[in-house]
């Protein structure tokens, strides 16, 4: 053998192993050996074609992708025509189709016996793919061409695009084919390759597909093949024009998929028409599961024979049906768009559609969120938009028609007024803070100024302080909250109050023990918890978990009223923007006025308190300072600017000789941080931030007077376990700062052991020297003490 033959035979055996590999993967979805063994086969069988070109095939795996783009498909006629499939949408048309072929069936089958009515059926079921309808040919088992289905008698021809298809065989497995094979099936794109390729297409700038159907649509229409190649296609063969391979449908797919040709895992026999309906309720509930999208079932009538027998009619086989899933997506026009007032005062454009329907539900609005989308969509008055429903979510425009919009479209504004109560409507702000400076955005949303004046904000507003989670008072649905509005006899939820037996008794659907219940539960309803009342007010982004930590933070309605902003950022999970809107809430009249005159009308929480140790543990001078967000200094700096200054009157008194003198400290962070100190009115604020500190229970643990002996100086401290109420360093902070050293490790010389949950070997250890342990609890009242004297 000489050496040339020699490669010749190598490549023939890298052919074989990857076209074996390939199919284990595609087909039986079983791969044998890991990615890095195939992709080592690949580059070998690459490289020695590439050092003997004349020795390529165009079945080598290696060719998949073409090197010339076309400039133009060509026409391919269908020797045996691409028939479509005709639809049901409801159980009877199924029901309908299996009488007629079962009795069409049944008479041919015995014309003698007038009772033989019906035959013995059985059907082959299959998900129905949502993607586009391909015809491929191999010739001696070689793929020699693809097609579009066209108009079902010529397509186009689409070979170079679906031989980069990677689970379709370049070259059959197996043996027994025929000399000619013709195969059908589905070309579609997996819904996480469509996820994954928009994602690209979006980072590209680009306008992302709209559905996975559209995006296999324009990936197999790329007259350039290198395009396709990089598009995450599949292929899924649902049937064959060769005759005679098999007694069935199903037999014949099975065959089909010994030579390498990929069917549907979820192809199933049943026995009769039942068994189709109980395939489609099931393969309904798994849809959203599956890996690909389908657009319903087909029922295939599995015996050959049969099918010959009943033919077709018209461009549809008698012997299947599609039953298909109601639509989830529909065209339609937009009417118009009206504008909703929420809770907030947030004014969202509403889109109001011609009546259509959408996956069984007739749909005639859908949200359009805020004029950002609007903007997105590109969407106008008039136009043809696509409406999507999916689940139970509410329905959604996700594409306008461009090439339907009528030339008298109108553009979407947005209203300078509110629609309801025709108060001025403005954009929102987002607050961000970045290096030490707030940056002003502008928001999505815009809202309506007219607080509780506005009858819709008044109306959203009662209904949520008197909900479940809010001071759930019973009895106060919409339709009565919607008269006590109209009737002008509540203006606001501190008016809820002050209704009288009178004027409930006159409601609609009242009479004498209704009002006297309503009237009991708004009564009861004057000692809710803190968190609840915070809830209840309706602060914007102020959810019940925020509120639940604002309350436990703070301990009552008073402090949370006068908190700046800046001292809001001091507590867990409150960012900027929920800060500033908490700020903004109560520097509104409105809004401070009712919460007066709740208290007036005795509504009180039950549980005011202090604040939080959680809260005061967590600020100390160096965090203080590090909340200033001062270029260059951060944590590290900030601590040493603490240990050194001791007090913000110390830092407020350092020139910049002294600023020189903080061990370790870099003349930019020195100089950021005088130029920060010297911006005008920053002290005054400073000054009051601390303040408000104080006088919410915040007491800097640097404040002791200079000089005097740190109480816990020559002590070596240890931390162990889980600390709940203060971070691992705010702990080891605030002990160095009383003069500890913080070890990490539990020796005889160990002044004390500070043991969270769950602590181990140290705390084992300590016991066993007799060393004091404290938990966390008692240690964090030692740790106030000390800090206090
Ligand atoms: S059989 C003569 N089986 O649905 C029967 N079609 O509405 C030919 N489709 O053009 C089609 N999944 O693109 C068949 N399991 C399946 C299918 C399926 C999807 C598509 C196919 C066809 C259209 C007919």
């Amino acid at each position: 053998m000489n050496s040339n033959q020699g490669i010749a035979t190598r490549i023939v055996q890298l052919r074989q192993a990857i076209e074996q590999h390939d199919y284990n993967y595609y087909v039986l979805d079983d791969p044998t050996v890991p990615d890095s063994e195939y992709d080592r086969l690949f580059s070998e069988l690459r490289e020695l074609e590439q050092q003997h070109p004349e020795l390529i095939s165009s079945d080598s795996p290696t060719q998949r992708v073409s090197g010339q783009p076309s400039a133009a498909f060509k026409q391919v006629q269908h020797q045996v025509p691409m028939l479509s499939l005709g639809n049901a949408f409801a159980e009877e048309q199924v029901l309908e189709f299996a009488q007629r072929a079962e009795q069409s069936l049944g008479t041919q089958h015995d014309r003698n016996d007038l009772f033989a009515v019906s035959a013995s059926v059985n059907y082959c079921c299959e998900p129905k793919l949502d993607g586009l309808a391909v015809s491929i040919s191999y010739e001696q088992g070689v793929l020699v061409r693809a097609a579009t289905r066209g108009d079902g008698q010529t397509g186009e021809d689409i070979t170079a695009n679906v031989r980069t298809i990677r689970n379709v065989p370049l070259k059959l497995q197996g043996q027994g084919w025929p000399a000619f094979l013709e195969v059908r099936g589905e070309v579609y794109m997996p819904k996480a390759g469509f996820a994954a390729l928009n994602q690209r297409v979006l980072e590209a700038g680009q306008k992302p597909f709209a559905n996975p159907r559209n995006a296999a649509a324009g990936s197999l229409r790329q007259l350039d093949s290198k395009i396709t190649a990089s598009r995450p296609l599949e292929f899924c063969c649902y049937g064959t024009s060769t005759e005679d391979l098999a007694e069935s449908h199903s037999s014949t797919l099975q065959r089909l998929r010994e030579w390498g040709i990929s069917i549907s895992p979820e192809m199933q026999v049943v026995e009769n028409i039942q068994g189709c309906l109980a395939y489609y309720a099931d393969i309904g509930q798994r849809r959203a599961q599956l890996p690909y999208d389908i657009d319903g079932v087909v029922f295939k009538i599995d015996a050959l024979q049969q099918q010959r027998s009943l033919g077709f009619r018209a461009r549809e086989p008698r012997w299947a049906l599609a039953y298909k899933f109601a639509a989830q997506e529909e065209i339609t026009e937009l009417l118009d768009v009206e504008f909703q007032v929420g809770r907030t005062g947030a004014v969202t454009p509403v889109a109001r559609l011609k009546p259509v329907h959408v996956g069984g539900v007739m749909v005639s609005n859908a949200t359009l969120h805020n004029m950002d989308e609007v903007a997105r969509l590109g969407v106008m008055i008039g136009d043809s938009v696509i409406v999507r429903r999916a689940g139970d979510v509410i329905p959604q425009i996700t594409q306008v028609v461009l090439e339907r919009r009528p030339h008298d479209a109108r553009s979407i504004e947005t209203p300078t007024q509110c629609p309801v109560c025709g108060s001025q409507v403005e954009r929102t702000q987002l607050v961000r803070r970045s290096k030490n400076k707030h940056v002003v955005s502008e928001g999505a949303v815009w809202r309506c100024m007219g607080r509780l004046s506005c009858q819709a904000q008044l109306q959203q507003a009662l209904l949520h302080f008197v909900s479940r989670r809010a001071l759930d008072i019973d009895g106060l649905g919409e339709k009565i909250i919607e008269q006590l509005v109209a009737r002008k006899l509540v203006a606001s939820p501190a008016d809820l109050y002050r209704l009288s037996y009178e004027q409930v008794i006159e409601l609609d659907g009242f009479a004498d023990l209704s009002a006297n219940n309503l009237l009991s539960a708004i009564a009861s309803s004057k000692q809710p918890r803190l968190a609840r009342l915070i809830f209840a007010l309706g602060i914007p982004d102020v959810g019940e978990e925020t509120a639940k930590v604002l309350a436990r933070a703070l301990g009552s309605v008073q402090r949370l009223q006068q908190a700046f902003p800046q001292t809001l950022l001091w507590l867990p999970e409150i960012g900027t923007e929920v800060a500033y809107e908490i700020a903004s809430f109560f520097a509104d009249s409105h809004n401070l006025a009712v919460i007066a005159q709740l208290s007036e009308l005795g509504v009180h929480a039950s549980d005011e308190g202090q604040p939080d140790a959680e809260f005061q543990a967590c600020t100390t001078f160096a965090g203080f300072i590090e909340q200033f967000q001062i270029a260059g200094v951060a944590r590290t700096n900030a601590q040493r600017l603490a240990e050194h200054f001791k007090t913000t009157a110390g830092l407020f008194a350092a020139d910049w000789l002294d600023l020189c003198g903080v061990e370790r400290l870099s003349k930019n962070a020195a100089q950021a941080l005088q130029d920060f100190l010297q911006q005008e009115g920053q002290r005054q604020r400073i000054l009051e931030l601390e303040q408000q500190l104080i006088v919410f229970g915040m007491h800097w643990t640097c404040q002791r007077a200079q000089g005097q002996a740190a109480p816990l100086a020559g002590q070596t401290w240890v931390l162990t376990g889980t600390l709940e109420l203060l971070t691992r360093d705010q702990a080891k902070s605030r002990l160095e700062q009383l003069g500890a050293k913080v070890a990490g490790s539990v020796s005889a010389k160990t002044s004390c052991v500070v043991a969270g949950s769950s602590a181990g070997s140290k705390l084992t250890k300590a016991q066993e020297l007799a060393v004091p342990v404290l938990d966390e609890a008692t240690f964090l009242e030692k740790l106030m003490q000390l800090e206090k004297q």
